[in-house]
């Protein structure tokens, strides 16, 4: 498997708001006519990860509907799913969406999407949510923490300078997003006050719930249209599968992830050690599977 050097970054215009904060990026600064496109078009792997992805991320406001009706009786968190979390989520989609298509024009991403999109939006119903609302909020900072861990990783594989610098922007979300879902989290268990087992259990339940749901189905979709494209080397879905769990599993940033998701037990740091080799192996597990 080819090991990229990781890229030098271009850096952000310096626009700055009154406040001194950075704006929040934009679709106009990442500049796709600098995409170097022979130094990707032909990696497979990349091909299938970044369309995956840009299917995830596109059907965000599916998912958003579901969560800002859990929260309705939390203004301030359904206001900032609605307002910040979603669009910036779209964006994502958005964004990748124009990589791939500009690196492979060849690719139906539309029709595939739709393919995806009829499936997907069947299982995201209120019934896939904790029924605790302070759950939930720990089930998202899993979800986070594993997007945050992945565009690292797409990050790290990438030597092509305008991936590196939007799956750079991409991952800054995210890492923001885990702290809004956690932030939230320790306000409604302050009063909750839910034990480290419930905690636990959350946890445990979205992580096993990774592996089988929305990153398999979007893989199964890009396959399928990738399989039906002229000149293309029919490859069966599993063996596609075991390659990218292997290439991204090498790659993944493991103990980073670990303690993002050991963050909402608030363990006392002696207990952590205990806990911390079985998460380590249940998150190899459900990534690189
Ligand atoms: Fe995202
Ligand atoms: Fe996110």
């Amino acid at each position: 498997m080819d090991r990229f050097t990781p890229p030098t970054l271009t850096p952000p215009p310096p626009l700055r708001h009154a406040t001194g904060k950075s704006p929040h990026w934009t679709l106009d600064w990442i500049d796709y006519s600098r995409i170097q496109i022979d130094v990707i078009h032909d990696k497979v792997d990349l091909f299938y990860l970044l369309v995956s992805a840009s299917f995830i991320e596109s059907g965000s406001d599916t998912y958003t509907r579901n969560l800002v009706e859990h929260y309705d009786a939390h203004p301030q968190i359904s206001d900032w799913l609605q307002h910040q979390w979603e669009p910036e989520e779209l964006q994502h989609g958005r964004a990748l969406k124009t990589y791939v298509q500009t690196v492979w024009p060849d690719f139906d991403w539309d029709a595939a999407y739709a393919a995806f999109f009829d499936e997907y939006s069947r299982l995201c119903t209120v019934e896939e949510l904790e029924d605790d609302r302070a759950l939930e909020l720990v089930a998202r900072c899993v979800v986070e923490t594993g997007t945050a861990t992945y565009y690292q990783t797409l990050r790290d594989l990438s030597a092509e300078p305008v991936l590196a610098e939007l799956t750079e922007h991409i991952r800054t979300d995210e890492v923001q997003h885990y702290k809004h879902f956690y932030r939230y989290f320790k306000e409604l268990n302050a009063e909750r006050k839910l034990s480290r087992a419930r905690i636990l259990g959350a946890l445990r339940r979205r992580l096993l719930e990774l592996r089988t749901s929305d990153s398999d189905i979007a893989l199964r979709h890009v396959w399928a249209f990738r399989q039906a494209m002229p000149g293309v080397d029919q490859e069966p879905f599993e063996r596609v599968c075991q390659r990218l769990y292997q290439y991204v599993g090498a790659q993944l940033p493991m103990d980073q992830a670990v303690k993002m998701l050991l963050k909402p037990l608030a363990l006392p740091h002696r207990m952590e050690h205990f806990i911390e080799r079985p998460l380590t192996h249940l998150a190899r597990r459900v990534m690189t599977a």
